[in-house]
């Protein structure tokens, strides 16, 4: 594990925020997309005007109306894998500190940061630039923090000590989201016709990767983007973004912009909740676009069974009409399988997919 840390410090390892502060005028070359994978910021050509669901999740608590809130949900899975929530029960100030933190660690000096850096996607904790800066054949704008996140006392002293308030504030905001995903797994598996308590012994025992973002400002946002088009592997994804930045593709495979909502919350789906609907739901394909002037966070806070636990397509929506469509996988899998492959070129689910014929 040093001799990665220490070799990449060797390593043309230059990050987005250096890139911007450096002042530079245009993306370097590594960044600049095929013209078919550019965002077409500013044009109506392939992007639609699709209302995306909002859903206040105080709901769910009262009993007459939580089978409202679990219709909704379950409308919101099919058409979309996607939904924000309000009333989501996170204090303003706890997203604030978080945000804080966050900010305050990517305006720390290179070297401090550097400390943390690693190209292998199994380390706990991980900074880096665009997705593996040593890997990746087109960059992303895009610099991150990933730390395990649950159960909180068993990682929180690896992450970060600086800035001092880190884990801290972070920390809270982790355990916050880990409790708010316990209960969307809940509407989730009811709105599937499960039980509620589906996955809970699995839920207990979860993995919970805490992605913090940053995408500085870009000189060239239309020819750039700070991540791929791609879907989490997570059971479900909680995403707080700080700014709009984020798009996802409508069934009709159209990009649509995730409109910033103050106080609310986005709720991706991942291949896990895919996998387990055996494709009632699919997991939400999206990407990020980048902005002239202002810099973008977002925490991706990604929900997962254990990492060796694999999930497969749940015994009661499986039958002879409806054969399941995929094998099984673990977070470990699609680890092992994104540190030997170009995930962009092809999608992990679509490795365990069963062929109908
Ligand atoms: C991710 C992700 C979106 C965003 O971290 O997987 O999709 O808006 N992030 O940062
Ligand atoms: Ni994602």
């Amino acid at each position: 594990m040093e001799e990665t840390r220490k070799s990449l410090l060797d390593d043309s390892f230059t990050s987005a925020m250096t890139l911007t502060n450096s002042g530079v005028p245009q993306v370097p070359d590594r960044y600049v997309l095929p013209p078919s994978q550019r965002p077409a910021l500013g044009s109506s050509l392939g992007t639609s005007e699709t209302t995306l669901p909002v859903i206040d999740l105080s709901l769910l608590h009262q009993p007459l109306l939580r089978s409202r809130v679990i219709h909704e949900i379950s409308m919101a899975c099919k058409e979309f894998g996607f939904f924000q929530v309000i009333n989501h029960g996170i204090p303003s100030s706890v997203v604030k500190d978080a945000l804080d933190a966050a900010t305050q660690f990517f305006d720390l000096p290179v070297e401090e940061k550097m400390l943390l850096v690693s190209a292998n996607v199994h380390e706990p904790v991980r900074y880096g630039t665009s997705l593996n800066h040593s890997t990746d054949r087109v960059h992303y704008w895009r610099d991150f923090i990933k730390h395990y996140s649950h159960p909180l006392s068993k990682w929180i002293n690896m992450w970060p000590s600086n800035p001092p308030c880190y884990k801290d504030k972070v920390g809270k905001y982790a355990e916050a989201t880990y409790v708010l995903h316990k209960q969307l797994i809940e509407a989730i598996s009811e709105s599937l016709g499960l039980e509620k308590n589906y996955l809970q012994e699995e839920i207990e025992e979860g993995s919970q990767v805490m992605a913090v973002n940053c995408y500085p400002a870009c000189p060239e946002p239309e020819i750039a983007l700070g991540m791929p088009p791609h879907s989490d592997f997570s059971s479900l994804t909680i995403l707080l973004q700080s700014s709009q930045g984020l798009q996802i593709m409508d069934c009709n495979k159209n990009w649509v912009c995730v409109p910033y909502i103050e106080g609310a919350l986005i709720v991706q789906l991942g291949d896990q909740v895919e996998v387990m609907s055996n494709g009632i739901y699919k997991s939400v394909i999206h990407r990020v676009t980048v902005n002239k002037d202002v810099k973008r966070l977002s925490f991706a806070s990604l929900h997962s069974l254990p990492l060796h636990k694999k999930i497969s397509p749940a015994p009661k929506l499986v039958n002879a009409n409806n054969t399941p469509a995929y094998g099984e996988f673990s977070f470990n899998d699609f680890l092992d399988y994104i540190s030997s492959n170009d995930f962009i070129q092809q999608r992990f689910i679509d490795t365990i997919k069963k062929s109908s014929s």
